[in-house]
């Protein structure tokens, strides 16, 4: 796996970084929804130079001008429901992309600590050939990215696999790592060096589902 960790680098996605992972900021949802999007569309930035290109004249009012734009189909696949705002952020960028949408949830078996992942619903076109990208903000045991490579086998074989996270454990991208196609890519804004009893990334930011959205039952 090409690892692409952006948080490495002094830009501005630190800035956002750090205002979702801020205990006061991050109460404010409708901020970090869109610091989530705006970490996507940062990501989604950097990932549009692994692509495909081809050449195209584009006529202006004074001439004409040969550029080179994105050739490849791109696939954006995001698991509810955190991932949307990260989902809006590429969507932002790549206006032809077809999209994908999968349930994802940790069923927990009376120990609080053990989890099962279940994944129940998989909205997503043909993969075959195009460039499938897989976002997952919360990159914690990598065994949700697991189970959704596992169930899209039946939409087709993809060009090429991009992972979009914003934040991951080193655990769960060790385990990734061992369990995806060796040129698969991983887009990520930073890495955190732990992972709790109940599979949360620590330091991390909490609950990325509840932060954008709410508290759920
Ligand atoms: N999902 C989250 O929302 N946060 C974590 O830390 C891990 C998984």
């Amino acid at each position: 796996m090409i690892i692409h960790n952006l948080g490495d680098e002094n830009s501005v996605l630190n800035q956002f970084i750090s205002e979702i992972r801020d205990t006061h900021i991050q109460k404010d949802a409708m901020r970090f929804r869109r610091n989530i999007e705006r970490i996507g569309e940062i990501l989604g930035y950097e990932f549009s130079k692994e692509l495909a290109y081809n050449s195209k004249n584009i006529e202006t009012p004074l001439g004409n001008k040969s550029m080179h734009l994105i050739q490849d189909q791109v696939v954006i696949c995001s698991i509810l429901r955190a991932g949307l705002p990260l989902h809006q952020g590429l969507l932002n960028y790549f206006d032809t992309a077809e999209n994908g949408f999968i349930s994802a949830f940790r069923k927990h078996e009376g120990d609080e600590d053990n989890f099962e992942v279940i994944v129940d619903y998989f909205a997503a076109p043909s993969l075959e050939g195009k460039v499938l990208v897989l976002t997952d903000p919360m990159l914690a045991t990598g065994r949700t990215l697991e189970n959704v490579l596992e169930g899209l086998k039946k939409h087709g074989t993809p060009k090429q696999i991009h992972i979009v996270s914003v934040i991951g454990s080193q655990l769960g991208i060790d385990f990734v790592k061992s369990v995806f196609p060796t040129d698969t890519h991983l887009w990520i804004a930073a890495v955190d060096p732990e992972l709790n009893a109940r599979g949360y990334i620590i330091p991390g930011i909490g609950d990325a589902g509840d932060l954008a959205y709410g508290e759920k039952l």
